[in-house]
């Protein structure tokens, strides 16, 4: 079973690259899964539902979000109501959506997507410490299949976790920083594991964002609004191979130029 993973899709130059790639990925790569970070598909900020939509009708199968969950205040009817997008789960209790949903794979295999958010700068209504056991064991209730995205700055939390949860899920895959890590590997207890899977978006920027607005708020100090930028557009992710039993055998970091 092969499931890929897509990168933070920053703004419409990420999004257009799903649009134009994504089934020719999936048809390529022979794909029976597709998650895709979603959380800086509107303007580099949130997602709204017709952008999710069209994201979904590119060819992802969950979409997972992150820190900005709430940039977009119409989602969150969206989330309540849809099983194809899950949020952090460590977000308030009070909010709508869930952080792990249960999908069926092309080849009919149910596949378990577990959102988290970690702590450093990103302060989520809870550690992702003290709520992603039972997570674990309710998506390994449901199938042997679970795919977690760790939504984090801290190199130290995503690998922290993948250590921690290896052996009991398919595969831990950190987004959020945008910079793909050159750090994919497979545990010999069947855990696939990279520290960030990286971004699909214009690369000529600042993580997204375009260089000279970045740059200047950082040395001035001054408020100065984002754009995103244009060039350098890439697709980033991951693919990840596994078993029947959910072990994975094999993960390729994934890093293609667009257009
Ligand atoms: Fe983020």
């Amino acid at each position: 079973m092969r499931i890929l993973f897509i990168g933070d899709v920053v703004g419409r130059p990420g999004r257009q690259a799903v649009e134009e790639r994504l089934q020719g990925l999936r048809a390529e790569l022979g794909v029976d899964f597709c998650v895709l970070n979603g959380e800086n598909a509107a303007d580099g900020v949130g997602i709204t539902p017709k952008l999710a939509d069209r994201l979904l009708a590119a060819g992802a199968d969950v979409i997972t979000l992150g820190n900005h969950t709430w940039r977009r205040g119409e989602i969150g009817p969206y989330l309540a109501a849809s099983d194809s997008i899950v949020r952090p789960a460590n977000l308030s209790t009070s909010a709508p959506g869930a952080g792990l949903v249960v999908r069926s794979a092309g080849n009919g295999v149910d596949v378990a997507v577990l959102n988290l958010l970690g702590s450093l700068y990103l302060e989520p209504a809870r550690s992702m410490w003290e709520i992603v056991d039972e997570l674990v064991e309710d998506a390994r209730r449901a199938t042997p299949v679970v795919v977690v995205d760790v939504h984090a700055e801290a190199t130290s939390e995503k690998v922290a976790l993948s250590h921690w949860l290896d052996g009991r899920v398919t595969a831990v895959l950190g987004t959020h920083t945008h910079v793909q890590t050159s750090d994919a590997r497979v545990s010999a207890k069947g855990t696939a594991a990279i520290t960030d899977v990286g971004m699909t978006g214009p690369h000529d920027s600042v993580i997204g964002v375009e260089s000279e607005l970045a740059i200047r708020r950082m040395r001035t100090g001054m408020p100065v609004r984002f754009e995103t930028a244009q060039g350098g557009v890439r697709i980033e992710g991951a693919v990840v191979d596994c078993d029947a039993e959910g072990r994975a055998t094999a993960i390729e970091p994934l890093r293609r130029p667009f257009p």
